[in-house]
This record gives C-alpha cells, sequence and structure tokens, in this order.
C-alpha cells in the first residue's frame, strides 16, 4: 500500500497563492491586463486558486504539452498536443505551471510562446525543484521552493493519480 506524507498543507498552499496573486496584480500597471496560459494537466488546480485570488483584469487560456513521455526523466522533446485558442500578440502572458524540475519543459514553452510577439512573457510555478535544473530557465513568480522528492497532490500525479489531492505529498512505501 502507497502511502503518502503531507509536505505542504491545504493552508499553506492558499495562504502562499494569495500572496503571489497580490504580488502578480502588482506588478503589472493597472489598466493592463493579464493573460495566463495554464499546463494542462499539472497546473489545473494552481490556476484555479490563483484566478480565484486576482480581479477582473485576468484573462486565461490553456495549453497541453507531453514533457515525459513514458519514462520517469525529461527529454527536452515537447510535443504540444493542446494549443491555446486565442492569440497572444500584444498580451502581457503568464505561463501557470505545476513544477519546474529540470526545467527542459518549461524552456521550451517560454520559446514558442514568446516567438508569438505577446508583449511580454513571465512563468509562475507552484514549485520549484531547483537542485534538479540542466538548463536555466527564468521562473518569476515561485510558490515554494523544496528538496529533490517526488511530489504528488494538487494538480500533479504519478501514473495518473493523487491529483485530486487537495495537499501536497511526498509518496512513500
Ligand atoms: P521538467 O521538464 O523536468 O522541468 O518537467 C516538468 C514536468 O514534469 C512538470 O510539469 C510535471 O508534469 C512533471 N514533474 C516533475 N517533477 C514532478 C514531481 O515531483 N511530481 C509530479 N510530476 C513532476
Ligand atoms: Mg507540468
Amino acid at each position: 500500500m502507497t502511502t503518502t506524507t503531507i509536505l505542504l498543507s491545504e493552508a499553506q498552499i492558499r495562504d502562499r497563492i494569495h500572496t503571489l496573486a497580490a504580488e502578480i496584480e502588482r506588478d503589472y500597471p493597472e489598466g493592463e491586463d493579464i493573460h495566463l496560459v495554464g499546463v494542462l494537466k499539472g497546473g489545473f488546480m494552481f490556476m484555479a486558486d490563483l484566478v480565484r485570488a486576482m480581479t477582473a483584469r485576468v484573462s486565461m487560456d490553456f495549453m497541453a504539452l507531453s514533457s515525459y513521455g513514458k519514462g520517469t526523466t525529461s527529454s527536452g522533446q515537447v510535443m504540444v498536443l493542446k494549443d491555446v485558442d486565442s492569440s497572444l500578440e500584444g498580451r502581457n502572458v503568464i505561463i501557470v505551471e505545476d513544477i519546474v524540475d529540470t526545467g527542459l519543459t518549461l524552456h521550451y514553452l517560454q520559446d514558442i510562446l514568446k516567438a508569438r510577439a505577446p508583449r511580454s512573457v513571465r512563468t509562475a510555478c507552484l514549485l520549484s525543484k531547483p537542485s534538479r535544473r540542466k538548463v536555466d530557465v527564468q521562473v518569476d513568480y515561485i510558490g515554494f521552493t523544496i528538496d529533490d522528492h517526488f511530489v504528488v497532490g494538487y494538480g500533479l500525479d504519478y501514473a495518473e493519480k493523487y491529483r485530486n489531492l487537495p495537499y501536497i505529498a511526498v509518496l512513500g512505501e
């Protein structure tokens, strides 16, 4: 039987996201719209809580990428499974990701979105594992920096399970 140990509680996540949302809104001049691009599936819960902590000037869209394929290590070969529905031209885009591990997926995504003539592109990630980084990638807003654990919950999965946990946990025996 697999057990999970809570690393970040619901309350910790909620508080941090409220602080992040306020920080993000402070960074963009009043009157400027903010377009959030959520990365499916892992980023869905973070996106849902982040937008509810923000004001009405926010719009959103989603992308789906395949990053790991069937293995457990990032190859850097990323495929766009679902693209955004509307143009990013002239918009203040913020990529909303669950976790930055090696950074390969995000690095690739930033490159393709920057090529679409947005006004700006920034990145918000709930979690970052800096000790695993293979490429130097800019993350403007980080919820929590964590050690090298494989974590699940709050959108993150192991073999498509545990995404629905309302907290972040480390998988055990
Ligand atoms: P990267 O390209 O190595 O940065 O991989 C990023 C993607 O791998 C994330 O968006 C997640 O989908 C997945 N991933 C990386 N670390 C974890 C983890 O600890 N738990 C669950 N998924 C992870
Ligand atoms: Mg992801």
